[in-house]
């Protein structure tokens, strides 16, 4: 790309000649954020993936969103910039052994996170987000037995919260599951009226001491609701650029993780780029394709989830 090309505006251009919208995630990187039409949580982003008439969807996240995408507006092109975007939460559960995992509970009724593959999708009965897991679950009778996946961390705080028992597939965030309790710790020393806030993603003993959890929106939200002039933020650094910039005058400090690199940043997520994105509007491309049979069955429990949470 020809270094004096102005991206933005480039962008901005092909969304109107090609009638595209771009839906970004709050993980994405500042730039991506400010040229998106839409920026959401899981949940908002699927909501505004259904709904939108556009021809193009660009999607600036990771594989399993834009699939998502696709399984809920299959008229619509769905581009995602990095096909290498995936998820380690849903790397965590391959199909084959999740199905054995689920035929040796027949009776169980599986609630999947979204954040896991179509042939996951399509094995579960019912798909939730971290915005509306425990509606989700409160929607199931209480002496249904449950298998929540793919994320134990997300199913025991779940768990815990609804009084529900549930059987839990190991999966995790490595995003998620990296944040020192100690750091975390020794900065609430320095910073005493800080409140932590974290993403139900986190382990138990980081959830342990938070002020408040929530999903990416739900933690914008609290921040710019909430009257403390400090945060000390348990979730992937991107979610930052937005909270900066609704409340100018608070302080937001990323959550250390347990070693000196930046490993908060999701490796996944970060792999798409501005230039990448533009690219991608140019040439159409990479594009999500799904098999028909695959794309009915993965939309079933999504269709329930959409439908619980109007
Ligand atoms: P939410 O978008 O539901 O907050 O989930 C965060 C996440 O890890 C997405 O990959
Ligand atoms: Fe997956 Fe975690 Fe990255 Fe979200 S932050 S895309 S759950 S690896």
């Amino acid at each position: 790309i020809d270094a004096h090309l102005d991206i933005f505006a480039e962008i901005e251009r092909l969304k109107k000649e090609k009638n595209a919208i771009i839906l970004a995630h709050y993980y994405q990187e500042p730039d991506i954020q400010d040229v998106a039409d839409y920026i959401g949580d899981s949940l908002g982003l699927a909501q505004k993936a259904r709904e939108t008439d556009a021809s193009i969807i660009v999607f600036a996240g990771v594989h399993f969103m834009a699939e998502t995408a696709k399984i809920l507006n299959p008229s619509k092109k769905v581009l995602l910039p990095d096909l290498k975007a995936g998820c380690s939460l849903a790397d965590s559960a391959p199909a084959g052994p999740f199905k054995a995992f689920r035929d040796k509970h027949p009776d169980h009724i599986v609630i999947s996170y979204i954040n896991c593959t179509a042939e996951i999708k399509a094995l579960s009965d019912i798909i939730c987000t971290s915005g509306n897991a425990e509606k989700i679950i409160e929607s199931v009778p209480k002496d249904q037995p449950i298998i929540f996946a793919p994320d134990k961390n997300l199913g025991a705080y779940l768990a815990k919260k609804t009084g529900r028992e549930m059987v839990l597939w190991n999966g995790a965030c490595m995003v998620h599951e990296i944040f020192s309790l100690e750091k975390i710790t020794k900065l609430k020393v320095r910073h005493p009226q800080a409140k932590i806030i974290a993403h139900p993603e986190c382990e138990e003993a980081v959830l342990a001491v938070a002020d408040y959890i929530g999903s990416t929106t739900q933690l914008l939200k609290y921040s710019q609701t909430d009257s403390s002039k400090e945060y000390i933020v348990a979730t992937e650094t991107g979610i930052l650029h937005q909270m900066q910039q609704a409340s100018p005058d608070k302080t937001f400090i990323p959550a250390p993780p347990n070693n000196n690199c930046a490993c908060n940043d999701c490796p996944h997520m970060k792999l798409n780029t501005l230039e990448k994105l533009y690219l991608c509007m140019m040439y159409e491309q990479p594009e999500i394709h799904m098999d028909e049979t695959l794309r009915l069955a993965a939309k079933k429990p999504m269709d329930r989830m959409l439908e619980i949470s109007k």
